[in-house]
Formats: structure tokens, C-alpha cells, sequence
């Protein structure tokens, strides 16, 4: 078993702030080949108003044109009681529900405030475990702005705390900390980490970082050396939440299984097969992307010998 896992969320959080809209059928071409590279779990789409997030205004024809692999999940972020019905229709592992953690954030992406997500959210459980195709599906909560947020600056860590505890309180069963607009520093995600740890001992808990200040890596590997071992992570490092100021992409997966399986830590992820998805990406969203170890190789790459 791999050390840690991953969840590949380019096709969620990277698609959804791209300016051109991807073609449904290259959205499933992308998650297919992303299924093929031993990544542990992929947000494949997110079923939110078509009007908030038109580049992902496909969800349904995406989750269900995609082929489905035995050992990957199929998640997809739900803000709502009406998009839980939409994802569980479409046969979702799992659903990523979304919430922030600061106020302002919360009411311009969501419109909700973090109280107002949270009787959602009561419902949205409710409504998972009625359904009949709910039977099974694990529940998991993305906290945005965790660490801090682009109107309101640092989130407090004890307020955070208290909203993973009332998440778990109505049912959830896992949690994403993100870092939605790269505030996090390393030393502030080892202090949050390890009191969660010591708070939620049993809960699944992700880690979600983006890179937008250079410190995307440094973030994670804090992070793992606090005891965790679920990441979210975006092929080419896209992604970015098109309701915060200056949010740009997510931790690059590549570069993290890179760094990742260069310290011996196993991933379960086949570094090659993932670059070469990663390579085809500029083609796919029409420009660079952020992402380094698909541009400068592995560290184990070899040139020839100057002067030979
Ligand atoms: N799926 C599809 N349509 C939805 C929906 C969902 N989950 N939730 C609401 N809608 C539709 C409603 O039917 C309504 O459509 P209409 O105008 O044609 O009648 C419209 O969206 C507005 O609905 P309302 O319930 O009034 O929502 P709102 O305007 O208060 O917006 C959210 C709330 C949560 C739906 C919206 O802010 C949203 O989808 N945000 C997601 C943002 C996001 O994904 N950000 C990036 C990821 S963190
Ligand atoms: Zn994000």
C-alpha cells in the first residue's frame, strides 16, 4: 500500500477557473487517463450552479461518460442540497461538500455563510443516506480558506477547529483543510495539523494547498511531517477558485509525486504515466502550465557528459 494518496483535482479545481471551456469529451479523456496512473481518488467535476461555474456546466455528461476503475474514486464537490441529488444520480464514490471558513469568502462563492453552509449541510447527510443510491457513498467536507482568506487575512486555528468538530458532529466523514489562495505557512499548517490530529485522531484528514506564493511544497511537506497522508493535488498545477482575489493554481501533483517518491515515500502513483498526461495538457486549456517537473525531468534524469 502507498505511503500516501492522492485525489487529482484538475479537472475540478483546474477547469473551473480555465477561460475557454474545455470540451466534454476531452474533460473525459483527461479523468481517463488520470484513472490509469494509480492516483488514489479523482474530483472529477463539481455539481454547483451552472451560472456560478460555467466551465463545469457538463458535470452529468462527464461523470457519466467516464469510464469507472476498480481502486479510483470518483468524487465531486456539492455546495448544496440540489447538487448532492445531481451527484448521487450520476453514481459518485463520494462527494466533496464545500464550505468556507471565513465569512466573506463564503458569501462570494457560495452565498452562504459558514452557519448557513453548516444547515446545508444537515440536510445534504440527511439526504445522502436516504437515497438509494446514497448507501455507501463517504462524505467528506472541504473547509476553503482554512488557513486564510483573501478579504478577512488569517483565519483563526481554534474557529477552524470548532467547524471540523461540527462537521463531524452531523455525519461527515472526512475533511479537506484548503488553502485556497496560497496564504498557509509552514510552520502555521504544522501547528493546525497536529491539533487536529490530536482533536480528530480517527477522522481522514486532506490537505489542500495552492502554490500561489511559492509555497505549495513546503506547505505539504509540513504537513506529512505532522502525520498526514492525503493530498490534494492538481496535474500541471492548475486550479483556482474564480470567487478569490489572486487565486491561482493548486500544488502541482506531478512536482509532489516527484518530491514525494525522491524521499522514498511511495504514492502509489506511476510518476511516468503522469507526466506524460500532464504533458498533454497545454494543448488541452491553450496555454503553459505551471507545473516544473514535467518541463525540467525527474531528478534521476541524466544528460551526457560535457565535452563527450
Ligand atoms: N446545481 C445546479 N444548479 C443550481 C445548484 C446546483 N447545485 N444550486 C443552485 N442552482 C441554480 C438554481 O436552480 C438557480 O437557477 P435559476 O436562476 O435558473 O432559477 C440558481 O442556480 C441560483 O440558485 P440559488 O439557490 O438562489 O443559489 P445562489 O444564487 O444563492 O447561489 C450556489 C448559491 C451555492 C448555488 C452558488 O453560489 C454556487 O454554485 N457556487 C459554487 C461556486 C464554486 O463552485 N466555486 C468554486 C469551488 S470552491
Ligand atoms: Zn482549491
Amino acid at each position: 500500500m502507498a505511503a500516501i494518496e492522492i485525489n487529482e483535482v484538475a479537472p475540478r479545481d483546474g477547469l473551473q477557473i480555465e477561460g475557454e471551456f474545455v470540451a466534454t469529451e476531452d474533460k473525459i479523456a483527461l479523468i481517463n487517463a488520470l484513472s490509469a496512473t494509480g492516483l488514489a481518488r479523482i474530483e472529477a467535476t463539481s455539481f454547483v450552479s451552472p451560472k456560478a461555474i460555467p466551465q463545469l456546466r457538463d458535470a452529468a455528461d462527464v461523470m457519466q461518460g467516464i469510464s469507472r476503475r476498480p481502486g479510483v474514486a470518483m468524487t465531486a464537490l456539492v455546495p448544496n442540497v440540489r447538487g448532492v441529488e445531481r451527484a448521487l444520480r450520476c453514481e459518485v464514490d463520494e462527494i466533496n461538500l464545500v464550505m468556507s471558513a471565513s465569512r466573506s469568502h463564503g458569501l462570494a462563492n457560495l452565498r452562504m455563510s459558514p452557519e448557513q453552509s453548516l444547515e446545508q449541510f444537515a440536510e445534504i447527510v440527511q439526504t445522502v443516506r436516504d437515497h438509494p443510491k446514497g448507501q455507501g457513498v463517504f462524505i467528506n467536507a472541504s473547509l476553503s480558506t482554512s488557513f486564510g482568506c483573501p478579504f478577512e487575512g488569517r483565519v483563526d486555528q481554534q474557529y477552524v477547529l470548532m467547524l471540523m468538530e461540527r462537521l463531524l458532529d452531523l455525519g461527515v466523514q472526512g475533511i479537506s483543510l484548503c488553502d485556497t489562495t496560497g496564504m498557509a505557512t509552514p510552520d502555521q499548517v504544522s501547528r493546525l495539523c497536529e491539533a487536529a490530529r490530536e482533536r480528530l485522531a480517527e477522522t481522514p484528514l486532506t490537505l489542500h494547498f495552492h502554490n500561489t506564493r511559492g509555497m505549495g511544497l513546503a506547505n505539504a511537506l509540513a504537513a506529512w511531517q505532522a502525520g498526514i497522508v492525503r493530498f490534494d493535488a492538481s496535474l500541471g498545477g492548475l486550479g483556482g477558485c474564480p470567487y478569490a482575489p489572486g487565486a491561482t493554481g493548486n500544488v502541482c501533483t506531478e512536482d509532489l509525486v516527484h518530491m514525494f517518491e525522491e524521499m522514498g515515500v511511495s504514492t502509489g502513483v506511476d510518476l511516468d504515466a503522469l507526466l506524460k498526461v500532464s504533458e498533454r495538457l497545454p494543448a488541452l486549456v491553450g496555454h503553459d502550465t505551471p507545473g516544473q517537473v514535467v518541463k525540467a525531468g525527474k531528478a534521476s534524469r541524466r544528460y551526457a557528459m560535457p565535452g563527450h
